[in-house]
Formats: C-alpha cells, structure tokens, sequence
C-alpha cells in the first residue's frame, strides 16, 4: 500500500482512522490527508515566504513531517485528542533519527485548536476538516487578531472543503489565491483551496478604521 511504504520512508504511522469514543458532533475524527493530496499541494504552492505552518487537529502529524521534511519548515500541530497527539510524539521520536539534519523545529502541541494562541512568525495554517465551522470561525477570528496585531501576509491551506467553510470564508478579508484538484478524485471535495490574506490588505483596513 502506497500511503505504508510512503510513512516508512519518513520513519512514521500515520495510517488509519480513529473515531471519537463519545460520539463528539464537534470535532472530526481523525483520517490523515493522502500522500497525493499534499504531492499537489506541495508542487503547486511550494511554501516560498512560509515562516511557519500549523496544523490545526494535526492528527498523527502526517502533514507536519512531510512539509518539515520537503521544505524545511519549521511546523508545529494541535491536535485535541491525547491517544493521537501521543503517537505524533512517538512518530516524532522516530522521525527525529532519520532528520537530525534539519534544524527547523518541528512541535506538537495537545489542546484546542481555538485555544491555541497564534505566534508573530505564523503565517501558513492548514485545515483538512479538523471540526464545524462554529470552531473554524473561532480559529479564523485568532488569526485575524494576530495579523491585525502584527500585520503579515497568512495563507489558510483547505484540503477537502466543506461547503460551510467556504461560505464563512466568503465573509472574511480572505481571498481564493489557488485551487489544486487531487489527481484521479471521483469526489469533487477532494481538492486544495488556498486562501490567502495580504499585508496591505490588512493595513488597508486598518487605515479605514483609523480614518474613520
Ligand atoms: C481529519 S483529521 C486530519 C489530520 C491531519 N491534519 C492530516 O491532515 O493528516 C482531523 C484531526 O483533528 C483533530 N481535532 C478535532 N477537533 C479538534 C480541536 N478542536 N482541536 C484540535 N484538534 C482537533 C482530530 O482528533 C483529528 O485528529
């Protein structure tokens, strides 16, 4: 199985399903974005200006190794369920052996994504169906505050978009900057959407509210 023997190559378990235990409505479960969603990704976006990524609800942290171990980019996942967070460390340990040469900081953070507190060098933040958009808007919201504080350009990385993310995303300063389709999908979710907030966006608005 492709999605096995890639894990191997970067010395971790990230494959299969965990389901909440108690029904939770507002948090998915966990299921790692396939190989070839983030093979796309990675050729198309590239990640140039990418300070940081965050994995909002990283899972096993599939996303977090493999962008740290193409780019070189320091990554830090939130993941809210402690079995799972667990055993990002555990792939972490492992995969720390076979990348001691890449100084980024790779971390794993357990807790709520909505409670994470978003640094100043955070400016590309990813999504594969983590929770509702009650939470999304949450998130969005922490990351509006920190570009209004310490105003950047910041991307949000959507891979399998819920039609309800994007209509709140239509109510946001966030702009559609790219769309990738996963090669052989039969399932019209299985895409990428890029949406990105720009640094004189913000200042712009700014601006307006100081005039006002
Ligand atoms: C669909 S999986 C995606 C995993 C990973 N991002 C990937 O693409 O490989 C969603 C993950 O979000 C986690 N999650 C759900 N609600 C969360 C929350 N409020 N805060 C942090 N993590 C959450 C789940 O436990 C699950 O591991």
């Amino acid at each position: 199985m492709a999605e096995r023997k890639l894990d191997k190559v970067l010395g971790i378990r990230t494959t299969g399903i965990r389901e909440w235990k108690d029904d939770n409505i507002d948090y998915s479960r966990y299921e790692p974005t396939p190989y070839k969603a983030l093979e796309i990704l990675s050729a198309n976006y590239k990640f140039r200006g990418v300070n940081r990524v965050v994995d909002f609800g990283c899972g096993r942290g599939r996303v977090a190794f493999y962008l740290h171990n193409r780019f070189h980019l320091p990554v830090t996942g939130i993941e809210a369920n402690c079995k799972t967070y667990e055993e990002a460390l555990e792939n972490k340990a492992v995969y720390r052996l076979k990348a001691k040469h890449i100084p980024a900081p790779i971390k794993f953070k357990y807790g709520l994504a909505q409670h994470y507190k978003i640094d100043k060098t955070d400016n590309c933040f990813y999504f594969f169906n983590p929770f509702t958009v009650q939470i999304f808007k949450k998130v969005v919201n922490n990351i509006l505050s920190s570009v209004e504080k310490d105003p950047r350009t910041v991307d949000l990385i959507i891979y399998y978009p819920l039609p309800e993310y994007k209509e709140y995303l239509r109510t946001t300063p966030f702009n559609i900057m790219n769309k990738f389709k996963v090669p052989g999908a039969t399932d019209n979710k299985e895409k990428i959407i890029i949406y990105r907030l720009r640094k004189e966006d913000i200042e712009a608005v700014t601006d307006e509210c100081i005039n006002y």
